[in-house]
């Protein structure tokens, strides 16, 4: 296993001030910006594409924030926009296995454009995808809600979905991150972790109202995770 890292999702920071926000929660502790990417078409919901992650990018190499962007793709089809968020900077693609018509050609695409690939899956998605990608990435995505919103409510079953993905991790003997999405918060974020979990992406746990832009709170936030 991995050292824990926790990666805010941005869709619950206040995209009028992206940057600010980003810059303090990665102040206050956090280790990854976790970028979601929706199109209105695979999910009923439409966010944010490259040219937000290169501003953003910029932005942190001018503030000298060196964490990594993870950019979870909820598109469909995947394969064009890959090397336009490897061109902005992102440092890890996920996909959905679901929306792309070749999943080992999507996974070749993201490594040709220098960055580390994963699969998510979706709450009733099967983990039988990873049978034979196994050596081909980096990250295994577990979704504890089914994708399109930030702020719903955790799905106990993804902890079943997390203690066996971290069985094929560790039968592998690779170096692949397992990272959970969706309606995490410092209250379960231990039992997630006693699963296997090692990458932990919180929204609205973070972002949340009575958090909104205040860079203390975030840091208590953070610390309890
Ligand atoms: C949902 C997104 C998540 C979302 C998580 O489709 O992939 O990253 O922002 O938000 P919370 O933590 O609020 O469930
Ligand atoms: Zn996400």
């Amino acid at each position: 296993k991995q050292p824990n890292w926790i990666a805010p999702s941005i869709l619950s920071a206040d995209f009028a001030q992206l940057g600010k926000d980003v810059k303090d929660v990665l102040n206050a502790g956090a280790d990854v910006v976790h970028f979601d990417v929706m199109d209105n078409h695979y999910v009923p919901n439409l966010t944010i594409g490259p040219l937000v992650c290169e501003s953003l990018k910029n932005y942190m190499v001018r503030e000298s924030l060196t964490a990594p962007i993870d950019v979870h793709l909820m598109v469909k089809p995947v394969d064009r926009v890959i090397g336009d968020f490897a061109n902005a900077g992102a440092d890890y693609i996920t996909f959905h296995p679901e929306a792309s018509e070749h999943i080992d050609r999507s996974l070749q695409l993201i490594k040709a454009a220098g960055c580390k690939a994963g699969l998510v899956f979706n709450p009733a998605t099967s983990l039988s995808y990873l049978e034979h990608v196994m050596d081909k990435i980096d990250m295994i995505l577990i979704m504890s809600v089914n994708p399109g919103f930030g702020g719903q409510a955790f799905i106990p079953h993804a902890l079943d979905k997390l203690r066996a993905a971290r069985q094929l991790i560790d039968a592998s003997g690779k170096e692949i991150r397992l990272e959970i999405d969706g309606g995490v918060k410092a209250e379960n974020i231990a039992e997630v972790a006693a699963a296997g979990c090692d990458t932990f992406v919180s929204g609205s746990g973070i972002f949340g109202k009575a958090n909104a832009s205040d860079a203390n709170r975030y840091d208590t936030i953070i610390k309890q995770m």
